[in-house]
């Protein structure tokens, strides 16, 4: 019989307050607690720091007592701590990560300080049991990028986007249309509507193999949606959101087929939030099956930003003798890259 290992994991990166627990020995997830901050937000169209950093202040410590007493634990029961440390925005990282050492100090436990990315990219082990190695397309506001997942802590970057994210295009798009905050979900139900090919627009980058750029694209659509009658009709908006989410797909299809033949990889997992777009799952399984490769994306909730993906990816270095001083400083740009032959006890 395997021996539980319960891991209390804190995700404070952007604008979710997240809180959960999960029994990593088992890949068993025991409690899931999620506060999105839509409301905080709503007013301005996208996400302000210092608003986030006050939510998550607020919210965070009942959520966390929510997270142990859904999993019926106490923090004495627990193997180790996990906050997200970085990449994000600092305001928050300081309320998550902080609050993380003040409870792995007083409980006596081992903390983990880690990293947003890798969170997201170790999920589909946790929901669908992938095995190393595999390549990960990581779809998210702040990032756009295809990685090589060898083992835990052996990454390597294959290519990403040279300007925004492609989470950042949905919501940017999204808030030019006049559509409400958070951007990506509403363009993607918007779309439901519309005329994939009503509008026709560019593919940045398109013979480079594993890059992206999508500030070309914005710009299209900026100006496609200004030409048009103001304000604009739904069935119009419609058109507009169906084209660009289809565009998107294409460019991220396209991209992914380079991608796959370049690692060899047999595997291919997408995650991060923009993941939860179901055209794009649905386009990429579809290349999977022609290329002969398994594809696999967490469950939508446990794509976009949540603390069950924090509790695993830091568990798993907890597990295996990792710890952080608490003297260890949050870290607001940190890539995956940099975790690469990190061993036991030296993580700084
Ligand atoms: O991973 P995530 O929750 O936070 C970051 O780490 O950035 O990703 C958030 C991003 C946002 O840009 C949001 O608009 C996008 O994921 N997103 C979507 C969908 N759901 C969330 N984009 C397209 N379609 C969706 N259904
Ligand atoms: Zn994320």
């Amino acid at each position: 019989m395997t021996q539980n290992f319960y891991v209390l994991g804190i995700e404070t990166s952007c604008d979710e307050t997240a809180a959960a627990v999960v029994d990593v020995a088992e890949r068993r997830l025991l409690s899931n607690v999620v506060y999105s901050q839509i409301k905080e937000h709503a007013d301005y169209g996208g996400v302000v720091p210092e608003l986030a950093s006050r939510a998550h202040q607020q919210r965070l410590p009942g959520l966390v007592q929510q997270a142990m007493a859904q999993a019926q634990l106490s923090f004495a029961d627990l193997n180790g701590v996990a906050a997200t440390s970085g990449p994000g925005l600092l305001g928050g990282l300081l309320v998550g990560y902080n609050f993380a050492k003040s409870v792995a100090m007083a409980a006596e436990k081992p903390l983990y300080a880690t990293n947003h990315l890798e969170g997201h990219a170790l999920t589909a082990q946790l929901s669908d049991g992938v095995a190393f190695p595999y390549l990960l397309l990581l779809v998210s506001g702040g990032h756009c990028q295809f990685i090589h997942v060898k083992g835990l802590g052996d990454y390597t970057t294959l290519g990403g986007t040279l300007d925004d994210a492609v989470g950042e295009c949905f919501d940017k798009v999204a808030k030019m249309m006049g559509l409400p905050y958070p951007g990506g979900p509403n363009v993607e139900k918007c779309a439901k509507k519309g005329n994939s090919r009503a509008f026709v627009l560019p593919v940045p980058l398109r013979h480079d193999a594993v890059n992206f750029s999508f500030s070309g694209l914005k710009t299209a659509m900026r100006q496609l949606i200004i030409s048009q009658e103001q304000p604009l009709t739904a069935q119009v908006m419609a058109d507009l959101s169906a084209s660009f989410q289809q565009t998107v797909s294409e460019i991220l299809v396209l991209k992914s087929k380079n991608a796959l033949q370049q690692s060899g990889a047999s595997r291919f997992v997408l995650a991060g939030g923009v993941a939860a777009n179901s055209l794009l799952r649905g386009c990429l399984e579809e290349l999977c099956v022609g290329e002969n490769v398994a594809f696999f994306a967490p469950p939508i909730g446990l794509c976009t930003d949540n603390a069950v993906m924090i509790a695993y990816a830091g568990g798993l270095h907890l597990q295996r003798g990792d710890t952080t001083p608490l003297d260890k400083p949050a870290q607001p740009r940190w890539s995956l890259d940099t975790l690469a032959g990190v061993s036991a006890g030296d993580i700084r």
